[in-house]
């Protein structure tokens, strides 16, 4: 996918340029960066990217909204290592951000990406073709989504050990996706259709994490079992019909949810 390759190149350049603007301690910068310029798959601001496309949206404009996006995802990450949290020394098969620099640095590092993403998206040279009010509008989506009701909810939910997976889900994955499609939406000043932009959003995400528990055998597969095939099935061909049914143009768009369900034959 020519589009998808050319794309994810320039989201990485105006990442590693946003993060060149940084001012602050070395130590707690080198922190920062340590996570977001590792090679994610990138698959958030992508969709932000191919749903701004399809709808006629400024592509440099997307790119600037998924590069703070993927950096909220990146401090989430950050955070979720954190011995406080999962634990984990890994992570893209490196050492873990608070293994390499410290936990007190790790946090920091998580709670200052976070910041920064916002700093970017309030920057109204960084854009192209938004209004302030539609600038505004992406800032909120992105404050909600990944806030006390949508991502950090979830994650909250999770290591209480709530029960009901789906919701965990819909909220610690589903909520940054739906940020994804419905800001690839105000990008192209398609009011009418972030409803919809929404739902599918919603869906890719927890195809996401369907497919991440089913290959690490936990989370929906601990309930449902080698069974939880059948429900990514569903999921993914619902979502193509939706696809379908919302974007004329969508060939990246398609490309980029069958590439998250083709994870689950390895
Ligand atoms: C991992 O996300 C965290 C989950 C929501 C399961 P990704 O698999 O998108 O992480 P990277 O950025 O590509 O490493
Ligand atoms: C990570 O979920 C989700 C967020 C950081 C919001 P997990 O804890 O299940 O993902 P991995 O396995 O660490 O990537
Ligand atoms: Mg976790
Ligand atoms: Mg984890």
């Amino acid at each position: 996918m020519k589009k998808l390759r050319f794309w994810k190149e320039h989201i990485e350049e105006k990442l590693q340029e946003f993060l060149e603007e940084l001012e602050g301690p070395k130590s707690l910068i080198e922190a920062m960066k340590y996570y977001p310029l590792q090679k994610g798959k990138r698959i958030r601001p992508l969709f932000t990217v191919a749903v701004a496309d399809s709808l006629g949206g400024n592509i440099e404009d997307a790119i600037t909204v998924g590069c703070a996006i993927e950096l909220i995802h990146n401090y989430s990450l950050v955070h979720d290592d954190l011995p406080c949290m999962d634990d984990d020394d890994v992570r893209r098969g490196l050492p873990t951000c608070h293994v390499k620099f410290g936990e007190a640095h790790a946090l920091l590092a998580g709670d200052a990406i976070l910041t920064y993403a916002f700093e970017v998206l309030s920057n109204k040279k960084n854009f192209k073709t938004l209004t302030e009010g539609e600038i505004l509008e992406i800032i909120k989506v992105i404050a909600k989504k990944s806030g006390a009701n949508g991502m950090v909810g979830g994650q909250v939910l999770d290591i209480e050990s709530y029960t009901d997976i789906y919701e965990i889900s819909v909220k610690k994955t589903g909520a940054l996706f739906e940020a994804c499609f419905v800001c690839g939406g105000i990008v192209s000043k398609k009011q009418g259709v972030l409803k919809d932009l929404e739902k599918i959003g919603k869906n890719v995400g927890l195809l996401f994490q369907m497919v991440d528990d089913y290959l690490d055998k936990d989370g929906f597969y601990s309930i449902k079992g080698e069974a939880l095939k059948y429900d990514i099935k569903r999921l993914h061909k619902e979502l193509i019909e939706e696809t379908e049914r919302i974007f004329s143009k969508r060939d990246e768009i398609l490309y980029l949810i069958n590439l998250i369900y083709e994870r689950i034959n390895g």
